[in-house]
């Protein structure tokens, strides 16, 4: 359903999700949403920024508080960063801004919790074998995210050397597609951005499902050919939209201070 603000004022904060393409972002309904329930005085808006400069000029002009960074700022606004955890360090990539009082802006990456949390809820992740289909920046966030809870994380991607390269960093190992057919996980996770708006496709066949859960970082469609084939099985699944919930919980957090209406929020 269309949010309509019903209040804003001097004191109204300004967030929004920055990135190429935002047009169909779900994040200004969600956030919102929340803002509205948790009487938070903000308005959260798509800001459509194509170059890292146009963001940063945006960031200098209207007085944002908070921002979401999607593609293509996310690794290309770390170093417009005071401060950043850790972990954004070694993903290489933010998700999460807040400006402070003096105008600095702090980063962090949610995408981690995204991935972790509905794990957790399910598993225990320390001593997890965990299978990441993917080596870019989303496949970086669950790397290192689940390497830093404890997990054995296995890596296979199209491209071998990015693969090899992610994994020598973050301790994890490579495994072959050719293998996949005879190998076991806990979980498999697919950090690739095949099966985006296109519910036909997978980037891996039923045979080589061998795991307790199958989770899909695409959210878009919700029921992607990969989620239908784990079910098809009787694997458990976790959608891309609980990360994309999750995630955005975690932001909603960092900037308001105040626990997140979740369930309000996975709509
Ligand atoms: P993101 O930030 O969403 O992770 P990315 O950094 O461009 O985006 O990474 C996309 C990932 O999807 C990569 O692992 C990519 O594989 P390559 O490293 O071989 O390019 C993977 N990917 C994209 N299209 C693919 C396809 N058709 N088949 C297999 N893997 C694909």
């Amino acid at each position: 359903s269309t949010f309509r603000i019903d209040h804003v004022d001097a004191a109204t904060h300004v967030y929004g999700v920055a990135g190429d393409p935002v047009a169909h972002s779900l994040s200004p309904a969600m956030m919102n949403l929340a803002f509205r329930r948790e009487n938070v005085n903000g308005v959260y808006l798509a800001l459509h920024t194509k170059k890292t400069d146009d963001l940063m000029a945006c960031i200098r002009d209207i007085p944002l508080r908070g921002l979401s960074i999607t593609m293509p700022h996310k690794e290309e606004m770390v170093k417009h960063l005071a401060n950043t955890d850790d972990l954004v360090r070694k993903i290489g990539a933010v998700n999460t801004i807040v400006r402070a009082q003096d105008g600095k802006l702090y980063g962090f990456n949610t995408d981690v919790a995204g991935i972790v949390g509905p794990l957790s809820d399910r598993i225990t992740v320390t001593g997890a074998k965990i299978l990441v289909v993917g080596a870019g920046g989303a496949a970086r966030a669950a790397v290192f995210g689940l390497a830093a809870r404890g997990a054995h994380i296995s890596i296979v991607n199209r491209t071998v050397p990015k693969a090899q390269k992610l994994a020598k960093e973050a301790g994890a190992k490579v495994v072959k597609r050719a293998d996949l057919k005879k190998l076991d996980f806990d979980v498999i996770i697919n950090a690739t951005s095949v099966g985006m708006m296109n519910p036909k496709v997978s980037p891996l066949e039923a045979d080589e499902l061998r795991a307790r859960i199958v989770f899909d970082m695409v959210y878009n469609p919700v029921n992607t050919r990969l989620i239908q084939l784990a079910k098809a099985k009787g694997l458990a699944t976790i959608p891309g939209y609980e990360m994309f919930v999750q995630q955005g919980a975690r932001q909603f957090e960092i900037w308001s201070g105040k626990p997140a209406p979740v369930e309000e929020m996975r709509g």
